[in-house]
Parts: structure tokens; C-alpha cells; sequence
């Protein structure tokens, strides 16, 4: 079963125009679910990731479990005043808004290698401003990975053009 084919689409939301890609239709399939995380595990398994780094929300439902299994940590990036500790932080716009990441300080240490996750990206302005809070941690970005990308929103393109690594398991 296709990955692309258990996402579903639903329009209008959060607001008129936007066409929402709803992941939790591929979560609550048992086999789903595991051959998206199976997928990247398989990627992954030997690149010597020291953290997996997962974008609040849907990113953590991904990033954990590929944490766990590729024998790396995981680290939240979250929206703002979540996080307990001291956090750095970096503001951007959305596709339907505009909003803030921020991460603990010591979240990463300098050099390690780090794995962005998150299920989708559409501007790429999230995963952006998550990248740019790795960098001043001095963490090494290896690759961003993504479940669905939204090829005309333009965020891989935006992403590769800054130098930057991306895989995409459906577009
Ligand atoms: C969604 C998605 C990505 C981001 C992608 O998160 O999970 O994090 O938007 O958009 P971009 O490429 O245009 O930046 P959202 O902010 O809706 O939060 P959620 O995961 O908590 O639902
Ligand atoms: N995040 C930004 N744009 C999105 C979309 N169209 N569907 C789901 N999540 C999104």
C-alpha cells in the first residue's frame, strides 16, 4: 500500500483555500505506520545520526520511533514557551500563518550529527527556521526528511537551495 494513498486530503482547513494533508489516516494503519518508519529507518540505519530532531507536532510521531530505532536521541523543536529549559529561537511564516520554533539550548552539541524530521513540508519556512537553530547550536544537518512534500508550495526547492539535503517518501 502506497504511502501517498493512505494521506488524506481535506479542504478548506485550516482556512479557505488550503488543501490539508491529514497524516492521521496513514498513522492509525498498522501497516502504514510501520512501513513509513520502516522506510526510513532503512535510510537512516547506518549514517551515524547522533540526534533526530522532530518538529512539534506531527513531527515527533515520526521522529521518535526513528530515534529509538537508528540508535540516536531525540530532540524536540517547539512552538513558543513550551519548552522548560533555556531555549534559542527563530520566526517564520507559514503557509497559513506565521509562527515561532524554539529548542533547548543543550539540546545538541556542536559537531554531532543531526537528522531533521517532520511529516510534511509546504514553504519549507518551518523546517528552515528549524535548520537555522541546529546551525547556531553548531549542529551538522545531514539530511531533512519529510513523509509528503507539496511541490508547489516550493519548501524542498527552497530547502536544496540552500544547500541543504532532502528526502521526500511522497509527494
Ligand atoms: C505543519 C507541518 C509542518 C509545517 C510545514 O505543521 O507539520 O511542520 O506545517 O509547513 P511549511 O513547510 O510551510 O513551514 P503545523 O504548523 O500545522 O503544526 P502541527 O504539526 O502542530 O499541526
Ligand atoms: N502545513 C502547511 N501546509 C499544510 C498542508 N497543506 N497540509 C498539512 N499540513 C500543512
Amino acid at each position: 500500500m502506497p504511502i501517498k494513498s493512505l494521506v488524506r486530503t481535506i479542504p478548506n482547513h485550516p482556512k479557505p483555500g488550503i488543501m490539508f494533508r491529514d497524516i492521521t489516516t496513514l498513522l492509525k494503519d498498522p501497516v502504514g505506520f510501520r512501513i513509513t518508519i520502516q522506510e526510513l529507518v532503512s535510510r537512516y540505519l547506518d549514517w551515524g545520526i547522533q540526534k533526530v530532531v522532530g518538529i512539534e507536532s506531527r513531527g515527533f510521531i515520526l521522529a521518535a520511533p526513528l530515534a529509538y530505532a537508528i540508535g540516536a536521541g531525540f530532540v524536540p523543536i517547539r512552538k513558543p514557551g513550551k519548552l522548560p529549559a533555556d531555549t534559542i529561537g527563530h520566526d517564520y511564516e507559514l503557509e497559513y500563518g506565521s509562527d515561532r520554533v524554539e529548542i533547548h539550548t543543550d539540546a545538541i552539541a556542536p559537531s554531532e550529527r543531526v537528522l531533521l524530521v517532520d511529516d510534511l513540508i509546504a514553504t519549507g519556512g518551518t523546517a528552515l527556521a528549524s535548520v537555522e537553530l541546529i546551525d547556531q547550536l553548531g549542529g551538522q544537518t545531514v539530511e531533512c526528511a519529510f513523509v509528503i512534500s507539496l511541490p508547489d508550495l516550493g519548501g524542498v526547492k527552497l530547502l536544496q537551495e540552500r544547500g541543504l539535503d532532502c528526502h521526500v517518501l511522497a509527494e
